[in-house]
Formats: structure tokens, sequence, C-alpha cells
């Protein structure tokens, strides 16, 4: 067996992240971008989110694959030839990638998250069960762009966004990152997952399920604001908010102040008044028709897509 290569290629700058999370905070609409609510904690409290009855989009995309696997394999095949290089965008611990190498029989793997340390793991076990796979780790933050150095995927490759992770970027930012995986596929394909417009009413019963997990996933960003920064925030003086906005076709996050309150931080403080909110995280909702069009918008001539018998979540394959 080859043993995973790691690179870290991102450089984790807490001062910078404290002056961003700062500047949010400061904003007469205070918010803060969802990425501070994946702490160890919180990525925790959000694999729980994925078991929970009212969160449908985890198991209803693996159902998606497991009922249309082999289809949607050939249509990558078709793209990208057979044991094609798979690049897993924001890969986490790789168990959605895993589930595709019997089909797809890459040559190589490539995880891509913010930290190789995420990866390590992961990559150790995988190159176990895989000895024919190639595997490799980039440390990367793609929010703000996915270029890969050279090398790494060179030939026509997969790039995988499942999850409909795509959902926490606004159109424009969408159309972006999408036309940046087209240009790391290198002529092969781009398979995502993409979560559906619905009923409201199920749209927010996802977003604040009964147990209160959603409630505890978005509360913890306070906690690691009060580490990051220094700051007081006190969870108890916060409410959890899930609405979805029609007009926008997007589910928002909100942390509402229960009081007026002040919040103090290593060079800086302010004043909520009761009932004002810090806006921490949006989840875009598409409509098939929709999101094909923002593929081509993208540069993608070809895509066809399945979807789960409720039409709840679509999987994409665009080439
Ligand atoms: C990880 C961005 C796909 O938007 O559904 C789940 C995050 N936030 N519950 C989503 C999330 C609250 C999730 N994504």
């Amino acid at each position: 067996m080859n043993a995973p290569r790691f690179l870290q290629l991102h450089r984790p700058d807490d001062a910078a992240l404290a002056a961003e999370a700062a500047a949010g905070l400061l904003q007469p609409a205070a918010a803060v971008s969802p990425k501070f609510l994946y702490d160890a904690l919180g990525s925790r409290l959000f694999d729980a989110i994925t078991e929970l009855d009212e969160y449908y989009p985890t198991r209803t995309e693996a159902g998606i694959f497991a009922a249309h696997g082999e289809a949607i394999a050939a249509a990558v095949q078709a793209a990208t030839g057979p044991a094609p290089i798979l690049v897993d965008v924001g890969a986490g611990d790789g168990t959605k990638a895993a589930r595709l190498f019997a089909r797809l029989q890459p040559r190589r793997y490539v995880a891509v998250d913010i930290s190789v340390d995420y990866l390590r793991g992961a990559l150790a076990r995988l190159g176990r069960e895989h000895p024919g796979i190639e595997m490799l780790g980039l440390g990367l933050d793609f929010s703000a762009g996915l270029a890969l150095p050279g090398g790494v995927a060179d030939e026509p490759a997969l790039v995988f966004y499942p999850g409909s992770s795509i959902g926490n970027f606004a159109p424009a930012a969408a159309r972006q990152l999408i036309a940046d995986m087209r240009r790391t596929s290198c002529g092969g394909a781009v398979l995502l997952g993409v979560d559906l417009v619905k009923a409201s009413s199920r749209l927010e019963a996802a977003y604040d399920d009964a147990l209160g997990v959603t409630a505890a996933f978005n509360l913890n960003l306070l906690r690691r604001l009060n580490t990051l920064l220094g700051a007081d925030f006190e969870p108890r003086q916060w409410q959890h908010v899930a609405l979805f906005d029609a007009a926008q076709s997007r589910i928002e996050m909100h942390l509402q102040a229960r009081v007026a309150l002040q919040v103090r931080w290593a060079g800086g403080e302010r004043r909520f008044e009761a009932g004002e909110r810090i806006h921490t995280e949006n989840s875009y909702k598409w409509t098939t028709a929709g999101f094909a069009a923002l593929l081509a918008e993208a540069g993608f001539g070809t895509q066809c897509h399945w979807t789960d018998p409720a039409g709840d979540f679509a999987v994409f394959v665009a080439c």
C-alpha cells in the first residue's frame, strides 16, 4: 500500500478570523460567517443533526445514491473515463466519497478540507481498506475559491461536492465556486447534492428540530466567539431562530437576543436590544430548473440529475 500524502496549503490565522468575526458583529445588522459554526463541538452537533427525523437532506441524498448509483457512475465515467481522479471538496471523514469507490474505481482520491489534521485518520483508514487507490489530503480554504496545485488533478477528474453544502453560498458566489470546480475537473465532471424548495413548514422544522439539536448547533457559535475573541456572550440570553425567506429562497439562521444586553470582547463591544439578531447562516434551496440554469451559467454544456420520489433533494452530474 502507498501511504497517504498530505499537503497543508492554508495557514490558519486566528487573529484574522477574530478580526473578521468582530467586524461582522459590529455591522448595523450583525452577521458572521457560517464557518464559525464548525469547531470540534459544532462538527459533532452537525453530525447529530443528520440523524434527526426532521433533517431529511443527508438520508435522502444517500437514498438517491443507493437507488441510482449505477446510472450516476455511468454518467460520470462517460466524461472522466474509467478510474478517474476523485476530488472531494469539504471531505470531512470521507464517508460519502468512500461509498462511491466501489462503482467509480478511482485511481487517486484527493480529499480537500480546511485542515489536513481532520483528514489524517480518515485517509489512513481508507488507504488500508483500498490499497489500490492513491490517497492525497489537501488542507485548503476553498470558501474564497478552489484551485489545486499542479500535478494533483491534471487529467479529467470528478469533483464531488455532496450534502447541499453549495446551499451556503448565495447564487453569484455559488456560480463562481461551480466554475472553479469545472476548471478543477479538467474536462471531467462535477457531482453535486442540492436541496430543493419545498413547503416552508418542512424547511423550518428541518432547521428548528423538536430536540433542539440545531438550536444547540447555532448557539455553540457563541462559545466559539467567546474563545476566538475573548468575548463574554452568555448563551442563555440568546434564542435560535430559523425562518424560510421565500423571496430569496433560503433558510436563514439567526441568534436573537432575549433581553437587552451588552457583549464585550478584546478590543470591542456592542449593545443588542431585546429581539435584535445575529445572522449566522443561509441555506439556499433550489428548483431543479434553477440549479440547471446555474450549472449552464458556470459553463457546463451537459448535465443530468436524479431526485428522490418526493422531489425533496437532487443529485446533479455536469460535464
Ligand atoms: C452543511 C450547509 C449543508 O445547510 O443544511 C444544517 C448546515 N445548518 N442545519 C445545511 C446546517 C443547520 C447544512 N449544510
